[in-house]
């Protein structure tokens, strides 16, 4: 029997890296079949990079400020990325925004976790944008990355409902917990597994084009 050869995936980050530890556990399960190469981060404090050591993956840092200019650094990272040859490239709480150039060398092939439902509340600070709405719902959503600004065609989108009482900070709590932390390993198993791809027209799912993201409650690690 020939087992298929393992994706591979480098995975950016700038923070807790709550998200690449749920890929790393995913890979350690089973659910996803892949391989980290490395865990690139903007940030030498990122507390993820510790979590990457921990589980034995590379990890690369490029500050901002050891290049010249933003597009040097850019086009540091994208050369960082592609010399693994990665299959995907997941961003999971990089808080830079790469260029056009980055995006397209990858195109296809980066995803992103974006703490809201989009199309609403691009950018940053989304769960108190959504509580000064009144929003009664929020969540979170994994999308291909486009040159538009979370703005590329989404995979898939959880919700939590609001409360009363939330705070930006019990709100994100919850999106990442009730969300974040169950999606990503999803996606990025169907990604690993050619089930999910981008084409001109927007996400194909096992070869069908969608007509709208999928909603985590309807899924589960055999069912999309
Ligand atoms: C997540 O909420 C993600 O949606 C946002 O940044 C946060 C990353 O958290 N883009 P972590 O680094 O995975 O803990």
């Amino acid at each position: 029997m020939t087992t298929a050869p393992e994706p591979i995936l480098v995975v950016l980050i700038s923070g807790t890296g709550r998200n690449l530890q749920a890929i790393i556990d995913a890979i350690a399960g089973g659910l996803v079949n892949a391989r980290i190469a490395a865990v690139i981060s903007d940030r030498a404090d990122a507390y993820g990079l510790q979590r990457a050591d921990e589980a034995g993956i590379a990890t690369e840092v490029l500050l901002r400020k050891d290049f010249a200019s933003r597009a040097d650094h850019d086009r540091a990272l994208a050369e960082r990325i592609a010399s693994h040859a990665p299959d995907l490239v997941i961003l999971a709480g990089f808080m830079r925004v790469l260029s056009a150039d980055c995006v397209a060398r990858f195109h296809g092939r980066m995803v992103n976790i974006h703490p809201s439902l989009l199309p609403r509340y691009r950018g940053l600070h989304t769960h108190a944008r959504a509580l000064e709405a009144g929003e009664r719902e929020h969540g979170a959503s994994i999308h291909f990355v486009t040159e538009e600004l979370d703005g590329g065609p989404v995979i898939l989108q959880g919700r939590v409902a609001v409360r009363d009482d939330d705070t930006p900070e019990t709100l994100a709590a919850r999106v990442t917990n009730e969300v974040e932390l169950r999606a990503y390993p999803l996606v990025v198993a169907w990604l690993a597994a050619g089930r999910v791809r981008l084409g001109s027209d927007g996400v194909y799912v096992d070869g069908r084009r969608l007509e709208r993201p999928l909603q985590l409650d309807d899924c589960n690690e055999e069912a999309i």
